[in-house]
């Protein structure tokens, strides 16, 4: 089996990393679109062109189930994609409002995302869905500050501050007694050790990396098992492939040592 993964950027390596720990023994390919990421600030006729562009690309690539490891591309443009690619389609909304509903006792879940995300309110359907009460927060500057590896720096952790105070303020307005935060862009994991040390104890910080991984994990059947030592994993992106391998490395906590460039067009 051969998963194909996309993201805007580094975030979906959040994905692939948990993919791979469920799913060793499957072939996958990763496409990162640095050239037009980033997504969250982009209409959905935008995101829905680069999306589809994406897909098409991975599957051309022999993708055979593809993982859309972006919450802005999965909340605006999942039925595009669909409708695009022959092959099945995961989105990370879905699964994020599953491992929500799963973390939550109170019911009052809060999200943080790209403005995108917020704006389509993707989520408050999903967890709505689902029995959850929610509230929604864009955080515009995360995604930059993970795409350049700010990850420790003191500019990081002042922006987090601001926008998890505000966030903590509205919770309280609106009367919410949340117990759960969703880290509703891929590119938020990468953060995930800083925005725990801002927010309240009484907060659970999840993301969708693991349950997306369980779910792909089930329906193909595929899970358990032992790395296949054939088994192959191959790197493309639209931009700066040097910064893609040197940062992915990073953050998908093992060595990338091909980037293949793509010319998606604008
Ligand atoms: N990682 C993407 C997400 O999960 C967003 C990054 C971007 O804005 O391009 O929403």
């Amino acid at each position: 089996m051969n998963i194909g993964v996309f993201d805007s950027g580094f975030g979906g390596l959040t994905v692939l990393r948990a993919l791979l720990e469920h799913i060793p023994g499957a072939d996958f390919c990763y496409l990162g679109d640095t050239a037009r990421l980033p997504y969250g600030a982009k209409s959905r006729q935008t995101v829905a062109r680069y999306a589809t562009s994406s897909a098409r690309f991975l599957v051309e690539e022999g993708a055979e189930y593809l993982v859309i490891a972006c919450n802005t591309a999965s909340a605006l443009a999942l039925d595009d994609i669909r409708a695009a690619v022959s092959v099945p389609v995961l989105g990370v909304v879905e699964t994020g409002a599953n491992a929500a509903r799963a973390s939550s006792a109170t019911g009052d879940v809060l999200v943080i995302a790209t403005a995108a995300t917020v704006e389509s309110h993707a989520y408050a359907a999903a967890c709505a869905e689902r029995g959850l009460r929610v509230l929604e927060k864009a955080c515009p500057l995360l995604v930059p500050l993970v795409e350049e590896g700010w990850i420790d720096r003191p500019v990081t952790a002042e922006v987090l501050r601001i926008y998890m105070t505000e966030l903590m303020e509205q919770a309280q307005a609106a009367r919410f007694t949340p117990d759960t935060l969703v880290l509703g862009c891929t590119h938020y994991p990468l953060l995930r050790a800083q925005i725990e040390r801002t927010v309240p104890r009484s907060l659970r910080v999840i993301d969708s990396a693991e349950v997306t991984a369980e779910q792909v994990a089930q329906v193909l059947g595929a899970g358990g098992g032992a790395a296949n030592p054939g088994s192959r994993v191959r790197f493309f992106a639209t931009d700066s492939v040097a910064k893609f391998a040197a940062l992915g490395s990073r953050f998908l906590g093992r060595t990338i040592p091909r980037v293949d460039l793509v010319d998606l067009g604008g």
